[in-house]
């Protein structure tokens, strides 16, 4: 049978590994695929680079547009990136007829629900693997591997640039501007890296795994979202202390105990037992934990970022077109896991309704009654104490930090608290609020 035609759009990171990977071990994937896969056309603004990677083995030109227009190709591959030029060609692919890949999570978190229902209008596949997670089958898993399952919450590691930065800083004592640069170098950043240390990239990645596991539309704008930028060396070294790790977690939980049900959907550093297996996860690598009502816990762990291991995720996507796109689309996996009409309207809630647990670093006066003040407070609001740490203070020193670690409670009432424990005169700068997960 003759070779399925792809058409890549962009070649830089992750279109070099597509390209590479496909080249290298073009025998077994035609084996799986029961075809050829063949890159026969690339586009890319810096055309001369491109002809560098591919050599004479694909057309090259300038205006994607150009791809999408050639009747020859059946897949086009969107590696572009962002929200502006990436959405209007993958629209216009669909519109083609086109199957359509792509790694790009900002594109699918925020504007997804236009993008399947169009593909779905059109009969063609949009396939994402790549954009959650790089090269860790977290999408396949959660689409298929664990259909059976009622998804009760998924907590990942799914930025390795800032896992990357978190790592360094606290094994290495390197400052973060410098590691930061390194990612950079890597591969591992996005174009504008303030997508991966304000958390932005992982709440993407979040806002879509939401969509899978509980059968609801992509919901960016409702993700709270909050980097590493703002982290504070003391509370790593605390943290380890108390017996805590701290990394940037995107997590989606289902809330059964509230009476219209609702999703829990939040980017945040968080304090992690250092024994769970995903605090030990170091360096650019992902993990994801996702916890189902008949598996239990499963864990996936792998490379998230970086030019082959993405490019992996990127081919398992073009392999599994190729094997279903002859399948009525009626009876393909579903975009989102759910059929189109099975989706729901669950709510996601806002941040005053998550339940979670905190760690609290309190600048304070060392003086007499100011545990019992603070000890106060948190009680009038029904919030329980979990563990108290004081630091000595050093000769002479006036000041001290207290740190706080609560049990679960409702976020809304913790504000409540921090405002009121925060006009207390023995509290002399703004408290370091983190919050906390056991993760069991
Ligand atoms: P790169 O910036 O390395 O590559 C993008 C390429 O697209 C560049 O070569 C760029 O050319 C080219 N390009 C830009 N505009 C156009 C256009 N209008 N027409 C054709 N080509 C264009 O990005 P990555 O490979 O890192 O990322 C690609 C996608 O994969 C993004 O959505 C990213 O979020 C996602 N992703 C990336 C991962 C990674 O590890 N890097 C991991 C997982 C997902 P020029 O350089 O000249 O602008
Ligand atoms: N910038 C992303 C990261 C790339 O660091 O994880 C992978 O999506």
């Amino acid at each position: 049978m003759k070779a399925i035609k792809v058409g890549l759009l962009g070649i830089g990171t992750v279109g070099s590994g597509t390209f590479n990977v496909l080249r290298r071990n073009q025998d077994v994937i035609r084996g799986r695929a029961g075809r050829g896969i063949e890159i026969a056309m690339v586009a890319d603004l810096n055309t001369e680079r491109a002809r560098e990677i591919v050599g004479d083995a694909a057309v090259v030109v300038s205006d994607a547009r150009e791809v999408i227009a050639n009747p020859e190709i059946d897949i086009v591959v969107e590696l572009i990136g962002g929200y502006g030029i990436a959405k209007a060609l993958v629209l216009e692919a669909i519109a083609a007829g086109k199957h359509v890949v792509t790694a790009n999570k900002a594109l699918l978190a925020v504007h997804g629900t236009e993008i399947f229902a169009a593909a779905h209008a059109k009969g063609v596949i949009v396939a994402f693997e790549a954009a959650v997670a790089g090269g860790i089958p977290i999408i396949k898993a959660l689409r298929e591997g664990l259909t059976a399952n009622r998804i009760e919450w998924i907590a990942g590691i799914i930025n390795g640039t800032t896992n990357f930065i978190l790592s360094e800083m606290r094994g290495k004592g390197l400052d973060f501007g410098v590691v930061l640069k390194e990612a950079q170098r890597l591969g591992y950043a996005e174009a504008d890296p303030t997508f991966d240390i304000e958390g932005v990239d992982a709440a993407h990645k979040a806002t879509i795994m939401s969509a899978i596991a509980f059968g609801i539309p992509v919901q960016f704008d409702k993700a709270h979202v909050e980097g590493i930028t703002k982290l504070q060396a003391a509370d790593i070294k605390y943290a380890e202390q108390l017996g805590y790790r701290i990394k940037l977690l995107g997590i989606a939980r289902r809330r059964s105990d509230l009476p219209n049900g609702g999703i829990e959907l939040r980017v945040h550093p968080t304090l992690i037992p250092t024994q769970r297996l995903i605090a030990n996860v170091e360096g650019a690598m992902n993990a994801v934990v996702v916890q189902g009502d008949a598996v239990g816990t499963t864990l996936y762990y792998g490379k998230g970022a970086g030019s082959e291991p993405t490019a992996s995720a990127v081919i398992a996507d073009l392999v599994d077109i190729t094997r279903l796109h002859t399948a009525d689309p009626d009876h393909r996996v579903p975009h989102l896991a759910f059929q189109p009409d099975a989706m729901n309207d669950t709510p996601i809630l806002a941040m005053d309704d998550v339940v979670t647990a905190f760690y609290l670093r309190l600048c304070v006066a060392d003086q007499a009654g100011v545990l019992s003040s603070i000890t106060t407070i948190l009680a009038e609001n029904d919030i329980s104490i979990d563990a108290v740490l004081q630091r000595e203070s050093a000769e002479g020193e006036k000041q001290t930090d207290l740190i706080i670690l609560t049990h679960d409670t409702v976020e809304g009432r913790m504000n409540k608290a921090l405002s009121q424990m925060q006009a207390l005169p023995t509290v002399l700068a703004p408290i370091v609020k983190l919050r906390k997960e056991e993760l069991a």
